[in-house]
C-alpha cells in the first residue's frame, strides 16, 4: 500500500548553538536529516514532504530534492503539531496512513519504519502506531503514560514532555521517539484541536494521543529493540554520540561482511562504501565518498580515502587518495597524496612524499620518493627519480607533462610543461629540461632550447 509521510525540519535547533540548521549538521559524512529520508525510502514511502522555515529552506530544499521531496515553510515555528498542521495543509487530503517523523533521528532504520506503518488499522480503531524506546535516562524526551488499568494497558494512555512531567512522570524509563504512523483522516480530524497550554508554549503533536483516545480511538506502542537507534539528537554532545553509535553499525556491517577493521573506534566509515573481502583497514583511517576497495587490499593506518576507487591487493599506508583510481597489485605511500583525477595503473609503486594531481601512472611505472607531478601522463615502466617536479603551472595556466615508456628521469629533474619526454629517453641527475627530449636521448645539466635559425 503506498504510503506518505512529513518529517519535521523547522526547528530553530538552538541547543546547537550553530549558524548551520540542525538537521544538516553532519555525521558521517552525511547531513542528519538524509538518513531519516533514506530510511523512509527504503522502507516504501513513497511521497515526502519535508517542513522547513524561511532561514534554512534553501539549504534544505536541494537534499530534499535528492529524495524527490517536496519543502513547505513553517513561519513561525509554534512546536511540532503546528509543523504537522503546516504539512497537512500542503497536502491533498487521503484516506491512506501517513508518517510523521522528526529530522534529527539519524539512526533509524527502514524497519522501524516498516512496524509503525504495520501496526496502523484504522478498521479495527487503531489509528496511530507510535515508536517507543525503553532506555536508562531518558532526560529530556517525552515520557510515555501507559494506562493504568483495564485491558488497554497495552496502549498508550499519553506523551508528557519532561519540561511538563510530574516527578513520578520523570522516573518513568519509556520515551517517545518521535516516530508515528497515523490514519490520516483521524490525524486530521484532530490536528487543529491541540493548545498550547504548556511549559514551552507550544502546540506539541505528542498531544494528538489523549485526543485521539479521547474520540474512542486506539494508540499503540511499538517498543523498539534498541534505544540507540531512535535517539533523538538536540546538541554537539548528542550529535557525537549518534556519530559514534553509527560508525560502530557501519564498522560491523563491514566486518560481517568478511573485511577485518583493526580498531572500529578510529575507523570512521560512511554510508554506501564498497570493501572487498579480506581487505584490511588499519587505525585512524577514514573512507568516505564513493569509495570501493577492492578484495585483498591493506588500507591505513592513518590514511583518507575520499572518492577512490582501488584495485585488489593494493597497500595504501598513511596517504591520502582524493577522487581518484588506482588499479591491482599497486602499493602507495607512506605519505602520499594522490588527488584531482589521477589514475594510476596497475602494479605501480608511488613512495613517500610524491603528490599526483590530475596526473595517469601507466603500469609498472615508479616513483619512490619526494616528487611533485602534476597534470602528467607518465608511461609504462618509467622510473620517476627522487626530486622529480613537473614544473606545471606558467604562472598563467596548466600544462602537460609527458613522459614515453621506459623513461628514466634522474633525481632532482626538473621538467618544465608543456613538454615530451621519449620513450627510454633519460635525463641525468639535477636536468633541467626546459624542451622536449627525443625517444631514447639522453641529457644532462640544462639541455637547452634548440637554437634560433639565424638571419645571415
Ligand atoms: C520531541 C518530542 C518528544 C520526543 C523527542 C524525540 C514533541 C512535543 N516532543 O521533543 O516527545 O521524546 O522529540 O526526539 O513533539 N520542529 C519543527 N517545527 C517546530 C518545532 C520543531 O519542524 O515548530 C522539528 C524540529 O526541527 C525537529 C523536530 O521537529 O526536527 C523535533 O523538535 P525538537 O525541538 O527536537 O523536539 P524535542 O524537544 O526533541
Ligand atoms: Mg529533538
Amino acid at each position: 500500500m503506498s504510503s506518505r509521510a512529513i518529517v519535521l525540519a523547522a526547528g530553530m535547533g538552538t541547543r546547537m548553538k550553530s549558524a548551520l540548521p540542525k538537521v544538516l549538521h553532519p555525521l558521517c559524512g552525511r547531513p542528519m536529516l538524509w538518513y531519516t529520508l533514506r530510511a523512509l525510502r527504503d522502507a516504501g514511502v513513497d511521497e515526502m514532504l519535508v517542513v522547513t522555515n524561511p532561514q534554512v529552506d534553501v539549504a534544505i530544499a536541494p537534499l530534499a530534492q535528492d529524495f524527490s521531496a517536496r519543502t513547505v515553510m513553517q513561519d513561525p515555528q509554534r512546536g511540532t503539531g503546528h509543523a504537522v498542521q503546516v504539512g497537512l495543509a500542503a497536502l491533498v487530503p487521503s484516506a491512506g496512513t501517513i508518517v510523521i517523523a522528526y529530522g534529527d533521528m539519524p539512526l533509524v532504520t527502514p524497519a522501524i519504519f516498516e512496524n509503525v506503518l504495520a501496526d496502523v488499522d484504522a478498521d479495527a480503531g487503531t489509528v496511530l502506531a507510535l515508536v517507543t524506546a525503553r532506555m536508562p535516562l531518558p532526560s529530556g524526551f517525552g515520557r510515555i503514560v501507559r494506562p493504568s488499568t483495564g485491558s488497554g494497558r497495552s496502549g498508550v494512555a499519553k506523551i508528557v514532555e519532561a519540561r511538563d512531567c510530574t516527578p513520578a512522570e520523570l522516573a518513568i524509563d519509556e520515551m517517545n521517539a518521535g516516530i508515528y504512523a497515523f490514519d490520516e483522516p483521524n490525524l486530521r480530524a484532530v490536528i487543529d484541536k491541540l493548545s498550547d497550554n504548556n511549559a514551552q508554549r507550544e502546540l506539541y503533536l505528542t498531544d494528538t494521543v489523549e485526543l485521539l483516545i479521547e474520540a474512542g480511538r486506539r494508540v499503540v506502542p511499538v517498543v523498539a529493540d534498541d534505544y540507540r537507534a531512535v535517539l533523538g539528537v538536540n546538541d554537539r554532545v548528542e550529535l557525537a554520540n549518534a556519530r559514534a553509535v553509527l560508525n560502530r553499525t557501519l564498522c560491523e556491517a563491514h566486518m560481517r561482511a568478511g573485511v577485518t577493521i583493526i580498531d572500529p573506534a578510529t575507523t570512521y566509515l560512511e554510508p554506501d562504501l564498497v570493501i572487498g573481502q579480506d581487505v584490511t583497514v588499519h587505525p585512524n583511517t577514514t573512507l568516505g565518498g564513493t569509495t570501493t576497495v577492492g578484495a585483498g587490499s591493506e588500507i591505513g593506518p592513518n590514511t583518507r580515502l575520499h572518492g577512490a576507487t582501488v584495485g585488489v591487493n593494493c597497500a595504501i599506508r598513511e596517504s591520502v587518495v582524493v577522487d581518484s583510481r588506482i588499479g591491482d597489485d599497486v602499493g602507495v605511500g607512506p605519505f602520499a597524496h594522490i588527488r584531482g583525477g589521477s589514475i594510476v595503473e596497475d602494479h605501480v609503486h608511488i613512495g613517500n612524499f610524491v603528490e599526483l594531481k590530475k596526473t595517469t601512472m601507466h603500469a609498472n611505472a615508479k616513483a619512490g620518493h619526494l616528487a611533485y607531478l602534476g597534470d602528467g601522463i607518465i608511461g609504462e615502466r618509467a622510473n620517476i627519480g627522487a626530486g622529480t617536479i613537473f614544473c606545471n603551472y606558467d604562472g598563467k595556466k596548466k600544462n602537460t607533462t609527458t613522459i614515453g615508456a621506459d623513461a628514466f628521469i634522474g633525481s632532482n629533474s626538473s621538467l618544465v610543461a608543456p613538454i615530451t619526454i621519449g620513450a627510454g629517453a633519460l635525463t641525468g641527475a639535477g636536468t633541467v629540461a626546459i624542451r622536449d627530449i627525443a625517444p631514447g636521448e639522453r641529457v644532462v645539466g640544462n639541455p637547452g632550447r634548440p637554437l634560433p635559425a639565424t638571419s645571415s
